[in-house]
Order: structure tokens, then C-alpha cells, then sequence
């Protein structure tokens, strides 16, 4: 079945970009001239997805904003001729259709994704967290899908993590079916080093096939106490029904301020605009 929608988790209270992001959202925090989050939604644009679904809280309004339309913004950049302006605005707001859910409580990833159950419905979809983005020339949805096509299942992306950051994934043991793909046969949530399965985790960026809600209603509070997407996926796994992708593209975490950072600077230096610029500045400084 064709995947039409993409669940984004953007409820978090981002306590590793504070004070930043006090009334900011971690997710609107810029990357060169675009909020984090626009990069995510178009990836799953690119990607074929029609349908966003945020998953917010009340302290995130301005997610919903930003995707909707302004109309005396675009009437002022009608008037004074700023057209490229007006049309990349345009471009945002109806490149997919959004809609939105509150969060009440902060309870878990997997407790957000539950939330979505009703705008879901009864089909597979996608879940991408707001804060990793996937280099655009390394994309990892569309092999995903084709990997849930053939196989059916939900669908991981993995990558291999360093020994010293296992504890904040979740990890996967796996065997191998074809090139790059994976049958997931146990999951563990953020595990210490030494009782993880192996070194492959689970990056921001999921299929899950729609049983996933039900196996979500049963999950009790697992890591940190919170309802945790990776122990209902678990379920799948144990009952052969989740599958992985050896993702080895560009990654980068904006969900701290080192991240944020260096993600802006391999971001700026991909735009023809800015990148003379910040290559000359960089030089200048590092001399
Ligand atoms: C979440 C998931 C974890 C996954 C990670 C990827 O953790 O619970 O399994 O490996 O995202 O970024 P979080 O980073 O939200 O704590």
C-alpha cells in the first residue's frame, strides 16, 4: 500500500537547546533561512508523502503557523514586488496537507505517535523526528518504502553507532536478507553498553504498519518511564514483522547546540548564495 502519510513528533520540550528554545520551538530553530522542521517536511514531500501530521503541544503554535498561510504577509510581498519571497511562502504552505494533534501529556515518543492513531487511520505511514535531518543527496524514505512494498512490514532505518552513544538509541539486533536490508529480530530501548544486542541503531525516521496503535495501547511505560515507540515495535519484531535498512547517508542531529551548529555550516555550504561567503569567513577565522 502506498504511504501517504508521515507522523512528526514535535511536542518535546527541547531541554538540550534551552534557553533557546524557551518560547521558540526546537523545531522553528533556522538552518540558514528555514526552520529545521521545513527541511523535514519537504524530505517527506520529496519522498511522496502528501499528508503531515505534527503531533504538538500548546507551547508549539508557531508549528502550525508556520505552514499555514499569512495572507497580509503575502499581500505586502505582493506590493512591493517580492515575488520569489512570495512564492517560496506559497510553496510551504501547499506543498502538503497538514493537520495537527495535540500531545496533552508528555508521556513518550511511543505515547505521541498513539496520539496520531485517528488521522492515521487504518494504513501504513511514516514517523520522522524534528530533530534529525537526512542530507538531501543521501535520502532514505523512498528505499524504506520499497523495502516495506516487498516485505510488508514496518520498516527501520539503522545505522552503526559508536560505542559511546549506544545508550541514547535504540538498538537493534538484525539479520541480514539482501543488501542493505534487514530483518529486525529484537529491539532494546537506549540500553547500557554492555547488555546492548549490537551496535546498530535506530535513527529518526520510520515505517509502521497501522497495528503498531493497538500494540502501542498495551505498551506499559518502558525507558524513563515513558511510553516508548521502540517497545511496541518490539512487538513486531518478535512476531517477524519489522524489517531495518543499513542506512549509511548523512545524518545530523540538530537536537543539541553543537549539532545546531554544524549543521548550519554544512547547510549553508550547499546554498550557491551563502556559501562563497561562509567559506571565506571560515578561512579568515581558522588562519
Ligand atoms: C528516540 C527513540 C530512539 C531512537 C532515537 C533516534 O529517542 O526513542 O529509539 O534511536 O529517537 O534519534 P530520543 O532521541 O527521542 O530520546
Amino acid at each position: 500500500m502506498r504511504i501517504r502519510k508521515a507522523v512528526l513528533p514535535v511536542a518535546g520540550l527541547g531541554t538540550r537547546v534551552l534557553p533557546a528554545s524557551k518560547v521558540i520551538p526546537k523545531e522553528m530553530l533556522p538552518l540558514v533561512d528555514k526552520p529545521t522542521l521545513q527541511y523535514i517536511v519537504e524530505e517527506a514531500v520529496e519522498a511522496g508523502i502528501e499528508e503531515i501530521i505534527f503531533v504538538t503541544s500548546r507551547s508549539k503554535r508557531s508549528i502550525e503557523d508556520h505552514f499555514d498561510v499569512f495572507p497580509e504577509l503575502e499581500q505586502a510581498l505582493e506590493r512591493k514586488g517580492k515575488l520569489k519571497e512570495l512564492k517560496a511562502l506559497r510553496h510551504v504552505q501547499t506543498m502538503a496537507i497538514y493537520t495537527s494533534v495535540r500531545q496533552p501529556v508528555a508521556l513518550g515518543l511511543g505515547h505521541a505517535v498513539l496520539c496520531a492513531k485517528a488521522l492515521v487511520g487504518n494504513e501504513p505511514f511514516v514517523v520522522m523526528l524534528g530533530d534529525e535531518l537526512v542530507a538531501p543527496e543521501t535520502p532514505c524514505l523512498q528505499r524504506m518504502m520499497e523495502i516495506h512494498e516487498k516485505y510488508n512490514g514496518s520498516v527501520l532505518s539503522l545505522f552503526t553507532s559508536p560505542p559511546e552513544l549506544i545508550s541514547s538509541y535504540g538498538i537493534a539486533s538484525v539479520q541480514d536478507l539482501e543488501s542493505g536490508v534487514v530483518q529486525v529480530s529484537q529491539l532494546v530501548e537506549k540500553p547500557p553498553l554492555e547488555e546492548a544486542p549490537s551496535d546498530l541503531a535506530v535513527a529518526g525516521r520510520y515505517i509502521l504498519t497501522p497495528d503498531i496503535f493497538e500494540l502501542l495501547e498495551k505498551t506499559p511505560q518502558g525507558r524513563g518511564g515513558e511510553i516508548q515507540v521502540t517497545d511496541a515495535i518490539q512487538m513486531q519484531a518478535e512476531a517477524g514483522h519489522c524489517y531495518g535498512l543499513r542506512f549509511s547517508g548523512v545524518r545530523y542531529d540538530t537536537g543539541n547546540p553543537l549539532g545546531l551548529l554544524t549543521t548550519s555550516i554544512a547547510y549553508g555550504l550547499r546554498d550557491p548564495a551563502i556559501a562563497p561567503g561562509l567559506r571565506e569567513y571560515m578561512r579568515q577565522v581558522l588562519q
